[in-house]
């Protein structure tokens, strides 16, 4: 008869996909008990050797990066893939980074997103995708801001799950970086004192939503908070991820210096180390466990949430699904096109200077060494290889043919570029930021912004520009926010492209020549200066991270951002009308819906983001002015009226309190606030009540 163990190894992982979830508990029950304390130790720590590490300096993420794959046993493991602009591996569709995407507002548009990026990095062998990375902006400054969606909790949270959704109908994702990573330079040692409340509802709800969403991972991050490294912190791992939120996958550590205790790590909640084995070698595993250091109930808890997560994801190798021709195939690049479309935003558009009318054009300058960079941002680990990268000049070109003449000037010459602008009916200026400036701490560049201005040289070539020509628009690509006071008067149209990805050219031209109707909205703040944002220093080993930031702290301090967040300009107009909430009084287990109508008021079709905002009457705790607490994109043709529905669940209106731990939904007056940005003048508004009277 056959023993457990050869059963085990002759188990088909392929045969596991359409199990109940109570049948893969059970079965990760089976395999465990199958398996040795050596194998058990060993599923906990990455397969990688130190040379092997040292090899992804040269191109990191080339092939998969193996965890825990038990030959004798025959389980498979973990074969990770970086993100989130695209799959990292080899040669992948480069999508726009997240912060772009955050700007479409488009959870639809995310998920399949997240569906190509599942099915390439399947086709390529790998079955987890860490970049899901979704930590909060508190400050723009932040060299990594590019590779998450935004400042605010819930859209974070939205559009974070929206991608662990997409990718996870192929394999396992995971979200990161665990919890309060927005300063780069500082990672390794920086302390982040933060208090539960502020915790709880600004920095952790859209982790939350990833876990409700059933994310299979979570990644610990390299920072501390309140005095521990997240991969040490019982209070973030065990207290709040494992218990509260009831978690049922398993947490990876951040990469090499993720934790510096493998004892304290394990006991804290962490269940892999990656990407090799250092911290927590098997072998001292063993003898923590053989001297009571660390119970064998933890090894165990911790290979169960591996084994169930392996088993829900031991999908079929379906050769029709995942090959080849899936990566940057034609559909995929549309893909990145759609997206590059909808995450430009129009921040000014004077005397609608945009779209420019080909049929009334000749000549077009473009000017700026980024308008012929391949400026896919930055090239730390969420680096993507694409096979091409359509750049602005190239996307104008191709737009206007033979037809328009398109003259290049680098820029550097400010008199020759005057004389090449001289005959221009229009100049288009593209200014920045590169990886060299923004991105991951790398030894070529990146790390947190020095400024957020543009370089004092860009800044004088757009104000002698604008001085001559009347007909300038500037072009800004970067991972966050720009401060432009110096010249933004100056100029009739500017807009806010991001990292664009590998169609980032092509999107920019069909938005220049009217093709494409503008749609995309801030999902940060643009301030007007340093004054209006919180205190940040890319230096500093300890920092308070406090309640407000972003448009919450402008509300609260009265400030006018130069752009706020959720603002974003189109050829049309909408208008909003008719907001009506479904009751005026509910029980705090009634949720509301609240219904607004709007209008395509102009002559082009566009797609409109229409925003909820939450504010909280006679609170008896500190409360933000407004919240977001939901938005819709919708499309419109031209004089068309759609109603949306929006609906709030009182839970989300809680606040933390500290005190009792417990979160406290407040019976009050709730103020519902319904328009296109979260501008105080462009609201329609209304009251509610929540009350068990
Ligand atoms: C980054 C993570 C990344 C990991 C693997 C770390 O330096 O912080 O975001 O997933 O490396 O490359």
């Amino acid at each position: 008869m056959k023993n457990v163990r050869e059963s085990i190894l002759e188990l088909n992982w392929e045969s596991f996909e359409n199990l109940s979830p109570e049948k893969r508990g059970d079965l990760a029950k089976k395999i465990l008990a199958a398996m040795t304390l050596e194998e058990k130790a060993e599923k906990m720590a990455g397969d990688d050797s130190f040379i092997h590490v040292i090899g992804m300096l040269i191109h990191y993420n080339k092939s998969p990066i193996s965890a825990g794959n038990i030959e004798e046993l025959g389980i498979p493991g973990i074969e990770f893939t970086d993100g989130p602009r695209g799959v990292v591996l080899n040669h992948s569709t480069c999508f726009p980074v997240s912060m772009a995407r955050g700007a479409t507002w488009d959870k639809e548009l995310e998920i399949r997103i997240g569906n190509a990026i599942g099915i390439e990095a399947k086709s390529q062998g790998a079955n987890f995708f860490g970049g899901v990375c979704i930590n909060l902006l508190r400050h723009p400054a932040w060299g990594r801001a590019q590779e998450t969606y935004g400042e605010d909790p819930y859209h974070l949270g939205e559009m974070g799950s929206a991608l662990v959704q997409g990718v996870q109908q192929h394999i396992m994702a995971c979200a990161k970086h665990y919890a309060c990573n927005s300063i780069e330079n500082t990672r390794f040692k920086l302390n982040v004192q933060i208090d539960e409340r502020t915790l709880r509802e600004v920095y952790l709800p859209h982790f939350k939503k990833c876990v409700d969403t059933n994310v299979a991972s979570i990644m610990s991050a390299y920072n501390r908070v309140n005095g521990s490294y997240c991969g040490h912190n019982e209070h973030l791992l065990r207290d709040i991820l494992k218990k509260d939120w009831n978690f049922q996958g398993f947490v990876i550590t951040d990469f090499v210096f993720g934790i510096r205790d493998g004892k304290k790590a394990i006991n804290a909640g962490v269940d892999i180390e990656m990407p090799y084995q250092w911290k927590m070698k098997p072998k001292k595993i063993v003898k923590w466990v053989g001297n009571g250091e660390i119970s064998e109930d933890l090894i165990d808890d911790a290979v169960l949430r591996i084994l169930r997560q392996e088993i829900k994801f031991a999908k079929k190798q379906d050769p029709e699904v995942y090959n080849s021709s899936t990566i940057v195939s034609e559909e995929h690049k549309m893909l990145a096109l759609e997206a590059a479309q909808k995450s430009i935003v129009l921040l000014k558009n004077e005397h609608h200077f945009l779209p420019l009318k080909s049929s009334s054009l000749k000549k077009i300058v473009v000017i700026g060494q980024l308008a012929t960079m391949k400026n896919l941002g930055d090239k730390g680990s969420s680096r993507v290889y694409p096979p091409y990268v359509v750049t602005p000049l190239e996307g104008i070109q191709k737009a206007v043919g033979e037809d328009i003449e398109v003259v290049y000037d680098n820029g550097k010459n400010l008199q020759k570029v005057k004389q090449v602008c001289m005959d221009a009916d229009a100049v288009v200026i593209v200014v920045g930021f590169t990886y060299k400036e923004e991105g991951e701490n790398m030894t070529f560049g990146g790390g947190d912004r020095d400024s957020l201005r543009l370089t004092e040289y860009d800044e004088h070539l757009i104000l002698s520009l604008s001085e001559v020509f009347n007909n300038c628009i500037v072009v800004m690509e970067g991972g966050s926010a720009i401060i432009t006071e110096k010249w933004r008067q100056n100029i009739p149209a500017i807009l806010m492209v991001w990292y664009p990805g590998m169609e980032g050219g092509t999107a920019l031209a069909d938005l220049i020549f009217g093709k494409v109707n503008p749609s995309g909205k801030l999902p940060i703040v643009f301030p007007k200066n340093l004054e209006q944002l919180p205190h940040f220093d890319s230096k500093t080993k300890e920092i308070e991270y406090g309640y407000y930031h972003g448009y919450r702290l402008m509300d609260k301090e009265g400030y006018e951002p130069a752009f706020p967040f959720g603002y974003g300009l189109s050829y049309t107009t909408y208008t909003y009308k008719n907001l009506r909430l479904s009751k005026h009084k509910i029980s705090p287990e009634e949720s509301l819906e609240i219904k607004i109508d709007i209008t395509n008021s102009g002559t082009i079709k566009g797609e409109e983001i229409a925003q909820l905002y939450i504010g909280y009457n006679n609170s008896s705790v500190d409360r933000p002015l407004r919240d977001l607490k939901g938005f819709a994109r919708i499309s419109l043709n031209s004089q068309e009226t759609k109603t949306i529905s929006l609906h709030l669940n009182p839970k989300d209106l809680s606040y933390y309190d500290s005190k009792t731990q417990k979160w406290v939904l407040e019976e009050i007056t709730y103020s519902v606030y319904v328009g296109p940005s979260s501008q105080e003048t462009d609201f329609l508004e209304a009251t509610f009540e929540i009350s068990t009277a």
